[in-house]
């Protein structure tokens, strides 16, 4: 493990398609019409732009998740929540027995300006990575006109109780323009009503959270709609498959509200299959602590997730002292 401060710093002079090359630490990242190259000390890697776009800026905008994030099974970053660690072999058996691996931390604030920089330069109008596959358009080819598609829409702020709350942040409406998928055209999505005793007006509060999700722009991002002490709930849709493989530092509870998601299931050190889930609507799984995995939703479907906070709690998973189940059966 290298510990290196640094900044990123982009070549002056773009290559022949335009693309200009980023380094941070003795990390390189290039690329070309179709592919994204990354070098470091002791290796290479080759990987389909559009796959290394999508989960960058998906990383940059959920501030590196929880844990890992595999942008494919050779590279990617694990979150140490204010250390950055960037890997490429890591996590992959043969690069490991061939001495290839190899692992940098960085601080946050230089890995966000390193993707920013990245996301800037090499995404052109006609290419939208928050979009799903069928509405994305495409990033290959020379570098173009400059991108006018928002990278920061869906990723909603954290609400400090819960949303739509007077001075919290608001839910998802029709009046600020966000309008319901065409997935959801057919649910029923009223708003609940809220009658208070005498004395309790302004402290009993309910929104339709399937009304928040359903007017999410984009899938696979999850949205915190309460805190509740260290434990928070998150809602999201997906659609098409998750590009991102993520990797948990912790159990995650997931309950299928609606529709249909499919998750493979990897050793989180190895890559190696441990199986498949299909959840269902009503369906609850808990994603152990010591795994990678991936989804697969093939009509958008709302997935509800809770996330636990509570300080120290990826340690006491990588030291064993908690075990990665949560529940034996
Ligand atoms: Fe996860």
């Amino acid at each position: 493990m290298t510990e290196t401060v640094s900044t990123t710093t982009p070549t002056s002079t773009p290559n022949e398609f335009g693309y200009r090359r980023f380094d941070l630490g003795s990390f390189q990242f290039t690329r070309d019409e179709y592919f994204a190259r990354i070098t470091w000390p002791t290796g290479s890697h080759l990987m389909e732009v559009g796959q290394f776009l999508h989960v960058l800026v998906r990383t940059m905008g959920q501030d590196f998740f929880f844990g890992w994030v595999f942008f494919d099974d050779v590279f990617g970053t694990v979150n140490h929540y204010g250390k950055i660690e960037l890997f490429a072999g890591t996590y992959s058996p043969a690069h490991r027995a061939a001495g290839a691996a190899h692992s940098e931390y960085h601080t946050a604030e230089d890995m966000h300006a390193l993707f920013h920089a990245i996301a800037t330069d090499w995404i052109s109008a006609g290419y939208d990575p928050m979009a799903d596959s069928a509405d994305a358009g495409s990033p290959f080819g020379p570098k173009g006109a400059p991108a006018t598609a928002s990278l920061s829409r869906g990723f909603t702020p954290i609400p400090k109780r819960m949303l739509g709350l007077a001075g919290d942040v608001p839910a998802r409406s029709e009046e600020a323009g966000q309008h319901v998928n065409r997935a959801f055209a057919d649910m029923y999505l009223d708003r609940p009503e809220i009658s208070p005793e005498p004395g309790f007006e302004g402290r009993l509060h309910a929104i339709n959270a399937f009304d928040h999700i359903a007017r999410s722009d984009v899938s696979w991002i999850p949205s915190v709609v309460s805190v509740t002490k260290d434990s928070i709930t998150c809602m999201s849709s997906e659609e098409d498959r998750l590009r991102i493989t993520h990797g948990n530092d912790r159990p995650e509870w997931f309950i299928q509200l609606t529709d249909e998601i499919h998750w493979d299931i990897a050793d989180k050190d190895t890559g190696a299959p441990v199986g498949r889930v299909v959840m269902r609507p009503g369906d609850v799984a808990a994603m152990p602590a010591d795994i990678r995995h991936k989804g697969y939703a093939p009509k958008r479907a709302m997935l509800l997730v809770i996330e636990t906070l509570t300080p120290g709690l990826p340690e006491l998973y990588a030291e064993g002292k908690l075990p990665a189940h949560p529940v034996e059966f």
